[in-house]
């Protein structure tokens, strides 16, 4: 899916914006402060409803207005026409989302809009909570995997009630029994499709920070959430009267968490900034590589920044990625030729100057 165009109205310092992106690559630039995250914030408003920035809305619509819009004409890969989609959201915390004339609901919407975002929020993935690491990999079993947000919700709402169960400080056994069974069915469909996910996962993210950094010993492991050697049941059991001192449910796939290594040590502690750059962008682009083989469309990469913490070589390298994968890209960056010259001349590339909060199209002087 690429966006054709794209109009937003009352997001941070843009009031009113309007324009036609290019169908791969989008470079956005500016001096500090212009609007240049603004910009990307609004698309992944568009797709998910909210900013990627703040969870408060009051900080993310425009100071003084009513309610934030992004409307954007949807291109479908080798589709005739295009198809509106218009997200707005008002103070009040109304939101509206429709789409070819008719509402949709936010996981309707985030299938059709799938997605990836780098900016230094990126790096948590490394060095953040195992619950940054779950929502890296429930995007993508998200978007692999139709029936995952349903097993997703069904064992959420298990979990809750067990947990409710716990505080109050009593369970009836048979009852416990009934909730225990439906519990151990959702977590390990989850986990089945986590793992999954991870498998398939493990080779683009090989071969694509392998390109990136050189030769170097990575690896990627899942962990679900509890000793896999034991059936789950059995530790609800034997745990359960410790669940029950603490209120809440100790193992399962609320737990889950993936490690990343290099040489056999955590990356997190041995990697460089520009190092932890490029292994969390290669979690990323390998997510975007397997998404684009696996759906009829592509999907779309917002980056903020992305020659922050990267020499020439290695931008140029992170460039050749976006530029093999054919998504549609928006890039932004500071200087006005940090990145203009890394891509072929046959690659559809458009370079913008954002300058308080207005957008023009720049042109390259030939
Ligand atoms: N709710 C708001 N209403 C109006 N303006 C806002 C609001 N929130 C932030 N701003 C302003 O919007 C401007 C754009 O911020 P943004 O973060 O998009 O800039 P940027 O171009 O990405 O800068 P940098 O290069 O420093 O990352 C800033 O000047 C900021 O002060
Ligand atoms: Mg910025």
């Amino acid at each position: 899916m690429a966006i054709k165009s794209l109009k937003i109205q009352n997001i941070r310092n843009l009031s009113t914006l309007d324009f036609f992106p290019s169908h791969h690559v989008n470079l956005l630039y500016g001096v500090n402060g212009s609007g240049k995250t603004s910009v990307l914030e609004a698309i992944n408003f568009l797709g998910l409803t909210r900013s990627f920035r703040t969870r408060k809305f009051q900080y993310f619509v425009s100071h003084g207005q009513p309610e934030s819009l992004v409307f954007a004409q949807l291109q479908k890969k080798g589709a005739q026409g295009a198809q509106p989609l218009g997200v707005s959201r008002d103070t009040s915390g109304n939101v509206s989302i429709r789409h070819s004339g008719s509402n949709i609901d936010i996981s309707q919407l985030a299938s059709l809009v799938p997605l990836l975002v780098i900016n230094t929020d990126t790096f948590q993935i490394l060095e953040g909570s195992p619950s940054v690491r779950r929502q890296f990999i429930d995007w993508g079993c998200f978007h692999a995997d139709q029936g995952y947000i349903q097993a997703w919700r069904s064992f959420k709402r298990v979990l809750q009630q067990r947990n409710s169960l716990l505080k109050c400080g009593k369970i009836d056994p048979q009852i416990r029994l009934v909730w225990d069974a439906e519990f151990v069915k959702f977590a390990q469909l989850i986990t089945q499709m986590r793992q999954r996910y991870i498998n398939q996962l493990l080779p683009d993210f090989l071969a694509i920070s392998q390109r990136l950094m050189g030769e170097v010993d990575l690896s990627l492991s899942f962990s679900p959430g509890w000793d896999q050697k034991r059936p789950l049941d059995e530790l609800l059991d034997e745990q359960f009267q410790r669940d029950l001192k603490q209120g809440y449910t100790a193992a399962g796939p609320q737990r889950a968490d993936m490690r990343i290594k290099i040489d056999g040590v955590s990356a997190t502690e041995r990697l460089s900034r520009g190092q932890k750059k490029l292994v969390v962008s290669a979690l990323k682009l390998a997510q975007g590589a397997l998404y684009n083989r696996h759906a009829e469309d592509g999907c779309i990469y917002l980056i903020d920044d992305l020659p922050s913490e990267l020499d020439a070589q290695h931008c140029q390298l992170f460039c050749q990625f976006l530029e093999e994968s054919e998504s549609q890209c928006f890039i932004t960056c500071v200087e006005p030729d940090a990145l203009r010259d890394f891509w072929r001349e046959d690659t559809e590339v458009k370079s913008f100057k954002i300058d308080d909060g207005q957008l023009s199209e720049s042109f390259k002087a030939q």
